[in-house]
């Protein structure tokens, strides 16, 4: 065949697959099925192998790897699929045991609590109607889902069918997907550990691809089960056992603090046996009924808690000490070192704190290390080897100066009046390092969630002088972007859209992106509560009304001094205002939410004075705003509702209640109201 005609063959080819990825990513309506489209892929694939000077930045060639493909149908989760706290010592175990007492107001110190091996695979939710596997989601981000059915088909133990008795009519499962370290042995090739593998696997496109490798599942909880009959954890991971499933042989339930350090001892020194990875033990209260009482904060439930192993350990030797600046300016200096497998994972680089840190280990250039690793962070230096030191190996002088140039300070910690052991930078967005640290935060997937505008392009975009402040991403010169190398129109189009959607954002999100220091989703949460709409948060930006409303913060449970202090920094600084008021601009912030409109609270506000016998004042709030309602620290003519604990209420404020003819409710009453 000539030339010209193959080239004109390839091309219609490349025209058709464009169609069809326009159809489907954008129009979301697909015009051929999927396998008719890998057909076609396949046809342009074998067509550029034979003939090499066939080349299109559109060819399904120039998508490598197992980058989550957005050719997975994005489902959303019935109920999310949450994360779990972490715990690292006997202290964060005791805690976690003390919060649940406290907030189940329970003289009990000994709860029972399923334990449980943390698998280090990939999360998977199975949906079974009628006992039929008809919905298999990824985690995703937890609120939103692929659609990976095919693949977890090809997954040899999870049953497709289930055959027993009182199946429910909906059953949807949750459970870890991984590799056995003896499999991983054998299909190793470019992944870097078994996590990894299971990960790359569970992601490809073609569920052939996904039958070769020999994935497993262990079932370990639920999302929705209608109509469920299970009343402890124990007994539904073994109904799940009964059924077909399998479930870890290690879960057992366990009564008292010391119990869980013996279980936690007892599987790590055993870990090492075991065919998969684990990375540490999840604890979860035994008992379902707690377990909703209990609930969750935004990301994790306060029901269950990971309780990691300590980390693994290896020695290399540091090739440079480098320094980074965060969103918040701090200057974090990072050593270089030769790379080293550390748990399964090649690390390069560890961190080393401040400055205070490399002193008090003596840290130099050329020093022999152990370094050591826990779960996803990044790895720390734990000491110096200095029997192994060379002469030259200098002291290490930290730098004064930030990589922008500018001076650095630190700050005098406001609550305990000393000085801060971290430098940092005093430009804000004037020093290009913050400036795209910040943006790196408002661009990720707990803020604005803006795919398509990762680590690189925010830099690369900012160099450019395309985005230099957040509002500016609402405003981007796409015809300057057209011109970049790697940008298509259909890049173009999906960035487009990714913005677009970002625009409408809760308040919660809003405020998190800001990047306020000390202010994580959770006290976001709590503080778009507090203020219910964008126009009563932009309060903060003046000065006088700024004071008062601090003064207020102090009554949410969350927020703390250190939170306080931070806003007031935060908006001190004009900058900031300015910054924080043009993104205003470009967004629409909705009110906060009361998310279950028809609960028996629905536009109420209560307010508690005294505490209770039965419940926590904890779990009284979070009845209320489960049930539609707001809580109140301050009587005002807005209250509705004034519940009087039993133990030492306050009387003026009973005295103020009456005075505007707020309804009160005594304990007993309460617990009526609530069917406790
Ligand atoms: S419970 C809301 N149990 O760990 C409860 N998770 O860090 C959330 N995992 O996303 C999960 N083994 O992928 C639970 N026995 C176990 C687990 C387990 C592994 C993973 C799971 C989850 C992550 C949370």
């Amino acid at each position: 065949m000539k030339k010209e005609l193959i080239k004109k063959e390839y091309d219609s080819k490349i025209d058709l697959a464009k169609k069809y990825n326009k159809a489907y990513f954008d129009e979301d309506k697909p015009l051929v099925s999927d396998r008719e489209y890998d057909l076609l892929k396949i046809s342009i694939l074998e067509l550029e192998k034979k003939y090499f000077f066939l080349k299109d930045k559109y060819s399904p060639s120039a998508n490598v790897g197992y980058k989550p493909s957005n050719k997975f149908q994005k489902i959303n989760h019935e109920k999310p699929m949450l994360s779990l706290s972490n715990a690292f010592n006997k202290q964060d175990m005791k805690d976690f045991l003390s919060k649940i007492s406290n907030f189940l107001n329970s003289q009990e110190s000994n709860i029972a609590l399923s334990s449980e091996p943390k698998i280090d695979g990939i999360s998977a939710s199975l949906t079974y109607k009628n006992g039929l596997l008809s919905k298999g989601l990824s985690r995703g981000d937890g609120i939103v889902g692929e659609d990976i059915l095919q693949n977890l088909l090809t997954i040899k133990n999870i049953p497709k069918k289930i055959i027993g008795k009182n199946i429910p009519k909906i059953l949807e499962i949750r459970g870890e997907i991984y590799i056995g370290k003896k499999d991983f042995e054998t299909i190793k090739n470019n992944f870097a550990n078994p996590r990894n593998a299971a990960g790359g696997s569970l992601r490809q496109k073609d569920s052939r691809e996904t039958a070769k490798i020999p994935l497993k599942y262990f079932v370990y909880g639920f999302g929705i089960i209608e109509p469920s009959f299970f009343k402890t954890q124990i007994e539904f991971i073994e109904k799940m056992r009964d059924w077909g499933f399998s479930v870890n042989p290690l879960n057992k339930v366990v009564q008292s603090l010391d119990d869980i350090e013996k279980q936690h001892k007892l599987i790590e020194e055993n870990r090492i046996n075991l065919d998969y990875d684990i990375d540490g033990l999840v604890f979860k209260v035994n008992d379902l009924e707690l377990q909703s009482r209990l609930g969750n904060t935004s990301n994790s439930p306060r029901w269950a808690i990971a309780y990691k192993f300590s980390s693994e350990k290896a020695v290399t030797k540091i090739k440079d000490i480098v320094i980074q600046v965060g969103r918040t300016g701090a200057i974090t200096p990072v050593a270089k070192v030769e790379p080293v497998t550390v748990g399964g994972v090649v690390v390069s680089n560890a961190t080393l704190h401040n400055e205070d840190e490399i002193n008090r280990k003596d840290i130099r250039i050329g020093d022999v290390i152990i370094i050591q690793r826990a779960g996803d962070v990044i790895p720390q230096v734990v000491s110096v080897d200095k029997t192994k030191r060379h002469k030259k190996n200098k002291k290490y002088n930290f730098p004064t100066k930030c990589l922008c140039g500018s001076i650095t300070k630190k700050e005098i910690n406001l609550l305990t009046n000393k000085e801060d052991s971290v430098r940092r930078c005093i430009k804000g967005y004037e020093c290009s390092y913050i400036a795209k640290e910040k943006l790196k935060h408002i661009v990720s997937k707990e803020a604005f969630n803006i795919d398509g505008l990762g680590k690189k392009v925010i830099d690369k975009f900012w160099d450019l002088k395309i985005i230099k402040f957040p509002s500016d991403i609402f405003k981007i010169n796409y015809e300057k972007i057209g011109h970049l190398e790697g940008w298509g129109e259909l890049s173009i189009k999906n960035l487009k859209k990714a913005i677009e959607k970002a625009k409408t954002v809760s308040l919660n999100r809003f405020i998190y992106s800001i990047g306020i220091r000390h202010i994580g989703q959770e006290n976001a949460k709590i503080l778009s509560g507090f203020f219910g709409s964008i126009k009563r948060f932009s309060l903060l930006f003046i000065l006088s009304k700024r004071k008062k409303i601090l003064k207020n913060l102090n009554d949410l449970d969350g927020i703390g001094d250190t939170q306080i202090k931070s806003i007031e920094n935060f908006f001190s600084n004009l900058k900031n205002v300015e910054v924080v008021k043009l993104l205003i601009l470009e967004l629409n912030i909705k009110d906060f939410k009361i998310l279950n409109k028809k609960g028996k609270f629905n536009n109420k506000s209560v307010m508690f004075t005294g505490g209770f016998d039965k419940i926590s004042r904890s779990e009284a709030k979070v009845l209320v705003e489960d049930n539609g309602g707001k809580v109140l620290s301050t009587i005002s003519k807005k209250l509705d509702i004034l519940v009087v604990g039993d133990s030492k209420p306050i009387k003026k404020k009973i005295e103020k209640a009456k005075e505007l003819k707020v309804k009160i409710l005594n304990e007993k009453e309460w617990y009526k109201l609530n069917n406790l």
